[in-house]
């Protein structure tokens, strides 16, 4: 029956509401805050939980909106989603009766894709749409797709979809990536814990993330270890059982409340942070002057006596973990903007995470943009409110905290990308003293 349903009928995401952030700017933030479970965990156990057809629980899951768009494309397969409260889903693998992630659920969230792996290897086919659509060139998914085909997948790419197989059980083998990548260490994991034999998955991700999700992994009976910083292996089973499971908390939220608070000349306290995990970005905010006291599970930001426009300037270099997170960089910027000289920047990660800059210039940042990975930024500057546009989740969480520093008022337009990684940002930063309001967009009325 599932094969007669047309490609394109059952997914119908509910259109993206259109929202703008106010905020009034030059406000020191003071307060405590509460750190949220981290996005790019919660994605991937929730498409862990298919491994099994048993209920798995997840707690502290954030309220976002990949979250729910995640919830949303595990439903259309067949997968009970229950979410009895905040913070909590319950997910049962066990009728799955729809083996197709459609463009629809891809086109809004590239961690759609982390359903390969376990629906492959559990269920031994899976027809799911390329991430992006056909812009193959940028965040390509080529290095997830040969690592399934080293497990013994046959995978064909035809009109934006690829159609995989399993031949039986998939089987163990050297996984060997020629770059680090985060979700192709995590799908060739989750395709492991179910293939025949032993894998070992080399370089594999070190990101925190990934952690999380083996010791979820081991919960459900699999047989995963890290056996060395850059080395995970696994041994098959034939099944997996359900398992509970506490969401690790977001380290990129982290840092971007230790640079909101840095740039407003504020005094805050992070409660449920990871330090152990900021990794280079600790390095880099110690290094521009922010002063920092780590806890076991705190955060203590007081720039209360640092002068506006008093950090020093810094080179910095995104790297894979334990290096400056790429998604650090944008907010890092923000802190640079208001170190006194020129700092530089190198993005070694992705070719398009410094395009967002030429926002941040119309809030009067004197940056220089050399090419798709490096630019300097000249500082101090007095930021000045103005009516800017977020183009993705972290250069628009990046708008805010310019926002938060600058003199007047910012019209933040594409609230929505924030909101697909953020929980309630307007509404912990409003705790914290600042004046951010959520409103929707005016769209100008269609021509007749
Ligand atoms: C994950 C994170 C994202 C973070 C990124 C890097 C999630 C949901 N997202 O993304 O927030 O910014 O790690 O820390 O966890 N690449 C290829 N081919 C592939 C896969 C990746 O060429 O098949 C390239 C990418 O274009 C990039 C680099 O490898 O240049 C690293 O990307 P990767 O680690 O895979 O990022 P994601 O897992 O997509």
């Amino acid at each position: 029956m599932a094969e007669d349903r047309p490609f394109h009928w059952e997914y119908r995401p509910e259109p993206v509401v259109k929202e703008i952030f106010r905020v009034e700017g030059g406000r020191p933030l003071s307060g405590t805050v509460s750190i949220s479970g981290a996005k790019n965990a919660a994605l991937k156990v929730l498409a862990a939980a298919t491994l099994t057809g048993e209920r798995c629980r997840f707690t502290n899951v954030p309220e976002i909106e990949d979250v729910r768009v995640m919830a949303e494309t595990l439903a259309h397969l067949g997968v009970v989603v229950d979410h009895p409260e905040p913070g909590v889903y319950e997910v049962a693998a066990g009728d799955i009766d729809w083996l197709f992630v459609p463009l629809e659920a891809a086109a809004r969230m590239r961690a759609s894709f982390m359903l390969l792996g376990p629906l492959l290897t559990r269920l031994g086919r899976v027809i799911i749409s390329n991430p992006g659509g056909d812009r193959i060139g940028r965040r390509p998914v080529d290095l997830h797709v040969e690592a399934m085909r080293a497990l013994g997948a046959e995978i064909e790419y035809r009109y934006g979809y690829y159609y995989a197989k399993a031949p039986g059980r998939l089987r163990g083998a050297e996984v060997s990536f020629p770059q680090v990548s985060v979700m192709g260490t995590e799908n060739a994991m989750l395709a492991a814990t179910l293939a025949d034999g032993h894998t070992v998955i080399r370089p594999a991700a070190r990101e925190p993330e990934v952690d999380d999700l083996i010791v979820f992994l081991q919960a459900m009976g699999a047989d995963v270890q890290r056996t060395d910083p850059d080395t995970i292996e696994i041994d098959g089973k034939r099944r997996l059982r359900g398992a509970e499971h506490r969401v690790l908390p977001d380290r990129i939220e982290t840092g971007t409340f230790v640079i909101a608070t840095a740039v407003t000349g504020g005094r805050v306290r992070l409660e449920g942070a990871p330090c152990d995990h900021l990794g280079g970005f600790l390095d880099a905010v110690a290094r521009a002057g922010v002063p920092v006291a780590c806890g076991k599970d705190t955060v203590e930001i007081d720039a209360s006596n640092v002068g506006p426009g008093a950090f020093r300037p810094i080179d910095v270099e995104t790297a894979p973990y334990p290096g400056l997170a790429t998604d650090l960089q944008p907010p890092t910027c923000v802190l640079l903007t208001q170190a006194a000289g020129t700092s530089r920047v190198h993005e070694t990660i992705f070719e398009d995470r410094l395009e967002w800059l030429a926002e941040l210039r119309r809030m009067g940042a004197i940056v220089t943009i050399a090419d798709d990975h490096h630019a300097s930024i000249d500082g101090p500057t007095r930021l000045r409110g103005a009516e800017v546009e977020i183009g993705d989740l972290r250069a628009g969480a990046s708008l805010i905290l310019a926002a938060l520093a600058a003199q007047g008022t910012s019209t933040i337009r594409g609230a929505h990308h924030v909101h697909r990684g953020y929980e309630n940002i307007d509404g912990k930063f409003a705790e914290l003293g600042a004046r951010i309001e959520r409103r929707a967009e005016e769209v100008p009325p269609s021509r007749p």
